[in-house]
């Protein structure tokens, strides 16, 4: 079975009311490739904005979740108030999260868990900072965060996850990973997918590149084997986010 291609726009701690609502409408009238699954993560005041305003068959993710289900936890979202708003998705995981806030590992398979307990979709973020890919610990990065994923979920869980290469250092900074290197971490994550969950886990779910992704380098990178699509930060807030979305037509 083909794996449908994954593209998700994270708006970050961007956008106000009214360009978001302009984001959304220009993507409700654009000529998108009814093969790719969109997905949308604004900030948490915007997610229902968000969810009235797109077409429905674009869906919607909180940049984050807690793992507890409710009670004394200040600033937080739970999986239930998410699902409550018709959010279907969640971004666990981030590089922004790991590293400006220090969320470690554990917590990533704790919240990644929760999320899919309670009905929501994961795309679960994955990547190496630059000095780690320099001394050679790319895969080895990788495969510890997916690896402590792995450790709380189900082998069916995995049906319910996105795998989102993101490599910290080519995150918001132009310097997109080559074809090359995209495609070399995707099959080493979709191998330890076959080797440590199921192989039958490994061919359906998704592995999407971040980082720098924009009009120009979509192309070259959806023809990957082993890119399914994409998390698309910056562009994601231009028009040329639709050229993203269609880059496989
Ligand atoms: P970027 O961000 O496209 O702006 O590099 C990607 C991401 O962090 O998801």
């Amino acid at each position: 079975m083909a794996r449908k291609f994954f593209v998700g726009g994270n708006f970050k701690m961007n956008g106000t009311q009214k360009s978001i609502a302009d984001i959304i409408s220009n993507l409700n009238n654009a000529n998108l490739d009814p093969n790719t699954e969109v997905v949308l993560s604004p900030p948490a005041l915007y997610l229902l904005l968000t969810r009235s305003q797109a077409d429905p068959k674009f869906g919607v993710a909180a940049q984050n979740v807690f793992d507890k289900p409710m009670g004394a936890y200040t600033g937080e979202l739970s999986v239930e108030q998410l699902h409550d708003c018709g959010v279907s998705w969640a971004l666990v995981g981030h590089s922004e999260r790991r590293v400006i806030l220090k969320e470690d590992d554990d917590f990533a398979a704790r919240k990644t868990k929760a999320a899919i307990d309670g009905g929501l979709g994961v795309i679960l973020c994955v990547g190496e900072t630059l000095e780690e890919r320099e001394s050679g610990k790319t895969v080895d990065v990788v495969t510890r965060q997916l690896g402590a994923v792995a450790s709380r979920l189900s082998v069916q869980d995995w049906a319910k996850v996105v795998i989102a290469y993101e490599p910290v250092w080519a995150i918001g900074t132009g310097k997109v990973a080559t074809t090359e290197q995209a495609q070399e971490v995707h099959a080493a994550l979709r191998k330890f997918v076959a080797d440590s969950i199921s192989p039958s886990v490994a061919e359906n779910i998704r592995i999407i590149y971040g980082g720098s992704v924009n009009d120009k380098n979509c192309q070259e990178l959806a023809k990957q084997p082993d890119v399914d699509g994409f998390l698309v930060g910056g562009a994601s807030l231009k028009p040329a986010f639709v050229d993203i979305i269609n880059a496989r037509l």
